[in-house]
């Protein structure tokens, strides 16, 4: 591995020009140069370099890039590959990255875990497919459970059988050593006696983000049965707890598919569920949420579906866990299956499309159920009502994002018949306290995981695109130190410039609005920090590859778009020049996505609630779209004048 200190060297010292100039023939165009394709044939140069933005761009094929992107394009080399190219060709020293000894060891130790979890899980499934004892206890069971063969195979399903060591015997004779088989709870040992932990128990392994069994779960398999229903693999440093959601293997895909996922509380309601045609599923496992468990969903999604069981008193318990999720600023819906019911055995009673119409029709937003859930119970009195106010607004004040802040406002003050401002204020308190605390808890986190934590295995994550951020994030590389109007200072009589970046980054912090895309979120953290006027090469250049490869996306895209000049009374119109209609309309377009978002919500509740009769409910969300649809209006107001100047 090159360290990152290196491949900024390299950056800094490589010059575009002179190294595409070793395989392209360059001439001088204004502050550019320009060649005939390397990678097309051509007779009039349409192959372009740009030293300032440091890149290059090719309009014949259509392709662009940095230094080390047209190295690897026209060399076919890899990007280390490339890299150690330049550091040749500029007599850079590369320091490599070396791991201490500790970290070899723990690296190894931790492949010795996995490599036991995954020899383990191939002898339940043995046990379960090939054995007498198998087919006739663990496969009958799932069968009767209504679980296919197909499904079965898919989770990797398992059996182990009742003589107590029947797995820790066979590892033993197969080399896997003691010390791993126990550190990863697989065998007990006491004295001289060593035996399974899981016995005469179907097997459930959890896989790891990237399918990497990392621990199980084992179910007895008849009810009267005295020990607890499920075992579960202890803590190890493979598995985590409170770092896994059971399915997030299988659902991932999925999740971005829908842009949701669902939440339920068991293995066997996640499988059910994907039999059933449901993929996007992942449960907890039967314990409360963690911040870990909520940052790995929104890494796919930022809108959660929690499904409770009809008959969970454990509801109200599981009220004040939810408002993490909230402040993680994902976007919260719960909906509560039929008396009895656990969406294990609900899709089991219907259709993928029944189960899918049913969730759409009963899908309440979060703050408004607990809203309804608590007032229900206060019965008029005061003291209970004033409690169930502060727990609300206390919800609505986790929430990140300052629109949807002000829509739950509006809507909680008319359903609980307190004054706005009242809520305003109230939210403005533990809003204070909780900055103070969540700093305080985040350096704790910090030191603690630096402490303990174990280098993850490297996740390949595919993010949602979105293109009004990544507008956003295109303008401010291409445009942000363009002037974007000045403010008249009246004691001075000096005129402030305000860029269009002072803009854009004023008008995304003012609402608290996140970028959902990292990437974009990266972007924009150094759009705060770095100087308004520091050169495009940065970016191009950075060590930091997603970086620097979005950065060459997002101003080659921009040279295709200024290509579409518009003429317009003789003269030509460029992108530039059309700024100020251009950065509002973007801006205001990403909020108002957002609102929509929202609004789309309401009116699909709407449909359903007036398919039910449901003529409270309707009220309800008629004044919630009336809420939702003044915000928005003041919105493009507020914007409107702002850049009338
Ligand atoms: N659980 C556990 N230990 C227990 C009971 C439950 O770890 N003693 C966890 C399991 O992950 C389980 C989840 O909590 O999947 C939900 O519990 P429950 O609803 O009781 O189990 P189900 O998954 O519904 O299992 P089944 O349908 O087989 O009863
Ligand atoms: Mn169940």
């Amino acid at each position: 591995m090159i360290d990152q200190q290196t491949i900024q060297r390299i950056f800094d010292t490589a010059d575009i020009v002179e190294v595409v100039g070793e395989f392209v023939s360059l001439k001088k165009a204004g502050q550019n140069f320009k060649g005939l394709s390397p990678f097309a044939n051509e007779k009039t140069p349409s192959f372009m370099v740009s030293p300032s933005k440091g890149i290059f761009k090719d309009f014949s094929s259509g392709k662009g890039g940095n230094v080390v992107t047209f190295l690897m394009e026209h060399e076919k080399l890899t990007y280390p590959e490339a890299l150690r190219f330049l550091a040749k060709k500029y007599n850079i020293e590369i320091i490599e990255e070396v791991q201490s000894p500790e970290e070899v060891e723990r690296h190894n130790e931790r492949e010795s875990l996995m490599a036991v979890t995954a020899y383990a899980s191939k002898i339940f499934k043995e046990f379960l497919h090939n054995q007498q004892e198998g087919i006739a206890v663990g496969l009958s069971y799932f069968k009767e459970r209504g679980i296919r063969t197909e499904t079965i195979k898919k989770f990797e399903l398992g059996y182990s059988p009742e003589k107590r060591d029947a797995f820790t015997s066979h590892a033993l004779q197969n080399g896997y050593k003691l010390d791993f088989l126990t550190k990863t709870g697989l065998t007990i040992q006491k004295g001289d006696y060593k035996f399974d932990r899981f016995f005469n128990r179907v097997i459930f392994p959890i896989h790891s983000l990237s399918g990497k069994i990392i621990g199980f779960g084992g179910r007895v398999l008849k009810k009267e049965e005295k020990t607890a229903k499920y075992l579960n693999s202890p803590e190890s440093d493979i598995y985590h707890k409170s770092e896994v959601l059971y399915g997030l293997y299988f659902a991932k895909q999925a999740i971005i598919k829908a842009e949701k996922c669902y939440l339920v509380e068991g293995y066997t309601d996640v499988i059910s569920m994907h039999q059933a045609g449901i993929e996007n599923v992942v449960a907890s496992s039967g314990t409360a949420l963690t911040v870990q468990q909520i940052r790995l969903v929104k890494r796919f999604t930022s809108n959660i579906t929690i499904l409770f069981d009809g008959d969970a008193a454990g509801i109200k318990a599981s009220l004040r866990g939810i408002d993490m999720v909230l402040e993680e600023g994902l976007n919260v819906k719960v909906v509560l299956l039929p008396d009895g019911e656990d969406p294990d055995s609900f899709s089991k009673s219907h259709s993928a499309e029944e189960f899918e119409t049913f969730i759409q029709n009963n899908e309440k937003d979060f703050i408004t159920f607990k809203t309804k859930l608590l007032l229900g119970d206060t019965k008029d009195d005061p003291v209970k009502k004033a409690n169930a106010i502060t727990d609300i607004v206390r919800s609505i004040s986790v929430i990140p994002n300052g629109i949807t802040r002000t829509v739950y406002i509006r809507e909680s003050s008319r359903l609980l018949d307190v004054d706005e401002q009242v809520i305003f204020s109230e939210i403005a308190k533990f809003r204070g306290k909780r900055i103070q605390d969540k700093a305080k808890r985040e350096d704790y986190e910090k030191k603690r995981e630096e402490q303990f934590k174990p280098k993850e295995e490297p996740q390949v994550v595919i993010y949602q695109d979105d293109i009004y951020e990544r507008e956003i994030i295109r303008i401010l590389l291409n445009y942000g130190r363009n002037e974007f109007y000045r403010l008249k200072d009246k004691e001075k009589l000096e005129e402030k410039i305000v860029t269009v970046r002072d803009f854009i980054v004023q008008e995304i912090q003012k609402d608290e609005l996140e970028f959902l895309n990292p990437i974009y979120n990266k972007f924009f953290a150094m759009f705060i920090e770095n100087p308004t006027d520091i050169p495009e090469n940065y970016y191009t250049q950075h060590p930091d590859e997603t970086i620097s490869r979005k950065s060459v996306e997002l101003l080659t895209s921009n040279y295709e778009l200024s290509k579409i000049w518009t003429k317009k009374d003789n003269f030509i119109e460029t992108e530039d020049m059309k700024l100020k209609e251009i950065v509002p309309e973007t801006i205001i377009t990403l909020k108002s996505k957002r609102l929509n978002a929202m609004l789309n919500d309401a009116y699909n509740n709407l449909k359903a609630a007036m398919g039910n009769d449901d003529l409270e409910e309707i009220r309800d969300i008629q004044q919630r779209v009336v809420i939702l649809n003044q915000v928005k209006q003041e919105l493009s107001k507020s914007l409107g004048n702002r850049i009338v100047m």
